[in-house]
């Protein structure tokens, strides 16, 4: 029997207000009509409770679009699974926080996109800063938890210490720093997001010094950016073994990016139980374990530690999902991510090019573009 799962991703909607270049939701977004209904995410997370999910991310997108929210949380703190609102804070009330925490919200997650409330509003692709120092302040009145996320890229990696600060200011008791991952968006404006290694020299260095410095105030997460430094990282604690993501339209993958993978075949909750989605799908068995491997991934010592690297990065660079993560300084493929950090283009003049950006209805715009 495999693993059983603790965590589920929860896109409730692609739909969001914003339109950020680094978002690794897919090119094709599920449209609002397609997507599952209260009645349907009900099940689907009691079904997950009792296949041992005990922890939901609900995110999207923007999870508040979905006006059945409270109903979705209510359902998953019914099943015994502990919930956290993914949120740009976009669209965010007292009245409607208050009825979420009321329906059995456990703690919040706010996205940032960088201190500097202009900068942030050109990297979200609209107004939205204020928006979110007001969800901030919401989110502390009523006494959840309040974590920071910030994707970093080359756009605001070099304002590390004043997102540390916000983070204080605005009473987070978590921020996490997170290098792009590129998926979806974020892969195709990759060369507009990539940072040098400079800058993430200087970043990790201010990490380490502003961690010992708030040890015990403010718990600061750094995620790894794995193009740089020639290892894989072990994606997801395994293929089907930790968690699992359910998309808006109930397809049910591995991880959030599986389904660029294009023969996997990918289940959904309106046709079989999640029981067997977990345990006995083609696609959750797929790259379980390590039989899947082949060299040098096969006969490396590291194989069950980061169970080679992660195959949707594997399929984007090489077009072959069992294929060593060429970010892998042993993969055959590697040149492809160490020459592309190596000549890196030059930072524009704006700071922030023109990278194309996902809109609501998966249509692809310009910068600016209106919603
Ligand atoms: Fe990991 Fe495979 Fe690289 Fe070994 S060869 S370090 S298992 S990705
Ligand atoms: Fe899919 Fe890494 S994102 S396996």
């Amino acid at each position: 029997m495999p693993p059983r799962p603790w965590a589920l991703l929860a896109e409730l909607t692609h739909g969001c207000p914003l339109h950020c270049a680094y978002c690794s939701n897919p090119l094709e977004l599920v449209e609002r009509k397609a997507e599952l209904t209260t009645e349907q995410w009900a099940d689907a997370l009691r079904q997950a409770a009792d296949i041992g999910v005990v922890s939901a991310h609900l995110s999207g997108g923007e999870p508040l679009l979905r006006s059945d929210l409270d109903a979705i949380v209510a359902a998953a703190d019914g099943a015994g699974i502990h919930t956290q609102l993914i949120t740009s804070g976009v669209g965010l009330t007292r009245a409607r926080l208050g009825r979420l925490v009321e329906a059995g919200l456990r703690s919040v997650q706010l996205s940032v996109q960088h201190a500097e409330p202009s900068a942030s509003d050109l990297i979200a692709g609209r107004r939205s800063f204020a928006a979110k120092e007001r969800a901030a302040a919401l989110v502390r009145d009523a006494g959840l938890p309040l974590g920071l996320n910030v994707v970093l890229h080359r756009h605001n990696l070099d304002a590390l210490d004043a997102l540390i600060d916000l983070g204080l200011a605005w009473g987070a008791d978590r921020i996490e720093l997170a290098n792009t991952q590129f998926y979806g968006w974020a892969l195709h404006n990759r060369t507009e997001l990539l940072p040098s290694r400079e800058q993430l020299d200087r970043a990790q260095r201010t990490v380490r010094l502003r961690r010992t410095e708030l040890t015990g105030t403010l718990e600061v997460i750094w995620v790894v950016p794995d193009y740089f430094d020639g290892k894989a990282k072990p994606c997801m604690g395994g293929w089907g073994a930790l968690s699992l993501t359910v998309a808006p339209d109930g397809t049910v993958l591995p991880c959030p990016a599986a389904a660029s993978i294009p023969d996997l075949g990918a289940p959904n909750v309106r046709d079989h139980r999640l029981e067997w989605i977990w345990d006995r799908s083609p696609t959750f068995r797929r790259y379980r374990g390590t039989e899947w491997m082949r060299d040098p991934c096969r006969s490396c010592d590291l194989r069950e530690k980061d169970f080679g690297g992660c195959r949707c990065q594997a399929f984007a660079l090489t077009g072959d999902a069992t294929a060593t993560d060429p970010a892998c300084r042993l993969s055959p493929h590697h040149s492809l991510v160490r020459d592309l950090v190596d000549t890196r283009p030059e930072q524009t003049a704006t700071g922030l090019g023109r990278p194309r950006r996902p809109t609501r209805r998966g249509t692809i715009t310009q910068e600016g573009a209106a919603e």
